[in-house]
């Protein structure tokens, strides 16, 4: 029936004059504004990927482009993200008095649970480095700029890749060998970008910060005390675990699905080897993954930033989007805003049990910490840290907290009032992101 349609307009009725000039207007009209929107973005990606000219297009939270450089020396040990690829990280070097400091961030992605999943990473640049940036915006904790960053500045800065789907810490042991094409070589991944750094620097280092968030701030409870293991006595090494204090708590239906799916990847990639020994031997390895274990025993000083209403562990840890079959949460699960008083129980709840699970850490008189009663997931590295639209807690940024805590200027322990008390939260939305709701 469209046919009609189109017969009505091209065969009813002959062109007269005007039709023809109308015609040739309207025609004039729009290759015009093809040529404007193709000169317009060709302008705006080259500005944004050449970080030139104007600074008009340049985003509020704008930091610096650092280059990607791919670890060679994995070629030797095989140290190779999922896909067998060479990891990467981004490093910009410190200056000033700040040139013997170093800050490393672990970036974050969360984890493969099965086959099915590392190999659906293996195409993307959380499984291989064939599809990372070759350039990253340094913003956040990571930023140049004082104004932004006050306490880090000007350290030496790497931010470390994260390709290979188990925080840095599976195991090339629990690998197919029957032509299944994954590799499980995180541990060896960390191993060396420890070596590479050391060698650039690291091992002279006067004060450190081994930093990482979700599944970076995970691997940054795992390794904080070999990090600080590695580099000279006398220097003040600390960690900071962003939006990684996953929560052992079962879901709305009462299914122990985090364990559950934490669980598999440490059968999958053996990663119990890399958890702490004497955990591993007195419970079942899985409980030793979770942060609230793993703190108990770390002797490095710590601190952790936290949403207590995380909104990935909301999604994932309390909300399962399979423990809701009916859709009664579908969009609390990915807005705060949009709860109804019952769902908001249900998330104080989550909070109790964040709070709970920080108690004995709390008593630890060389921690810090910064839970805020935001809707959100990893703020370090983003303009959260320290701007005028920073949440804060008592009138005090992320950068501050820290910056008082590692430098010992004063206690720092914060926690936030309950949602919604804290009118500087910038609470996430993800109901409008068709992304963020297939994941
Ligand atoms: C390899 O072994 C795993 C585990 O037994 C199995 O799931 C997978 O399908 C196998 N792959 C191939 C190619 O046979
Ligand atoms: C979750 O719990 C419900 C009710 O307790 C049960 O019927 C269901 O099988 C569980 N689902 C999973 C994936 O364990
Ligand atoms: C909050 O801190 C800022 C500086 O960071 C200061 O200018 C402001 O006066 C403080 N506000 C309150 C209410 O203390």
């Amino acid at each position: 029936m469209a046919n009609t349609g189109f017969c009505a307009f091209c065969c009813r009725r002959k062109w007269v004059k005007r039709d023809w000039a109308i015609a040739t207007v309207a025609i004039t009209v729009i290759i015009a504004a093809v040529i404007i929107v193709i000169l317009f973005f060709t302008v705006f990606s080259d500005s944004r990927n050449r970080k030139t000219s104007s600074p008009t297009f340049a985003p509020p939270s704008a930091g610096d482009f650092v280059p990607l450089t791919l670890l060679q020396s994995a070629k030797a040990t095989g140290a190779f993200c999922l896909d067998g690829s060479l990891p990467g990280y981004h490093f910009q070097k410190g200056f000033g008095s700040g040139s013997s400091n170093w800050l490393l961030h672990i970036e974050g992605g969360g984890w493969c649970n099965s086959i099915e999943s590392c190999n659906s990473r293996k195409g993307t640049s959380l499984g291989s480095s064939n599809y990372m940036e070759h350039q990253v915006q340094f913003s956040g904790i990571l930023s140049q700029d004082p104004s932004q960053n006050p306490d880090f500045y000007n350290w030496n800065k790497v931010k470390l890749r994260y390709c290979d789907g188990a925080s840095f810490a599976g195991h090339p042991e629990s690998e197919f060998k029957n032509g299944t094409e994954l590799f499980f070589r995180s541990q060896l991944i960390w191993e060396a970008m420890m070596n590479e750094l050391l060698s650039l620097g690291l091992s002279k280092a006067k004060e450190a910060l081994l930093t990482g968030c979700s599944a970076g701030g995970l691997a940054t409870f795992i390794h904080c005390d070999d990090f600080r293991d590695q580099l000279p006595k006398d220097a003040t090494v600390k960690c900071l675990a962003d939006a990684g204090y996953f929560l052992d708590e079962p879901d709305i239906l009462g299914n122990r699905t985090m364990l559950a799916f934490y669980r598999d990847v440490l059968q999958l990639q053996g990663v119990a080897k890399s958890l702490q020994q004497d955990c591993v031997g007195r419970m079942e390895p899985v409980k030793c993954i979770f942060p609230q274990e793993i703190i108990k025993n770390v002797k490095t000083p710590f601190f952790v930033v936290n949403p207590a209403y995380d909104s990935w562990q909301i999604e994932n840890i309390l909300v399962p989007i399979g423990s809701d079959p009916q859709g009664y949460w579908s969009s609390c699960r990915l807005s705060i805003k949009k709860c109804d008083a019952t769902q908001i129980k249900r998330l104080q709840g989550y909070r109790d049990a964040m709070l709970k699970a920080l108690s004995m850490f709390q008593r630890n008189e060389e921690g810090g910490m910064f839970i805020n009663s935001c809707f959100s997931h990893c703020q370090t590295s983003y303009s959260a840290w320290h701007s005028p639209n920073s949440p804060r807690i008592n009138n005090k940024t992320m950068a501050e907290s820290v910056g008082d805590w590692y430098f010992n200027r004063k206690e720092s322990k914060l926690i936030d009032c309950p949602y919604p008390c804290n009118p500087t939260c910038n609470n996430d939305d993800y109901t409008s992101s068709v992304l963020s709701a297939a994941v």
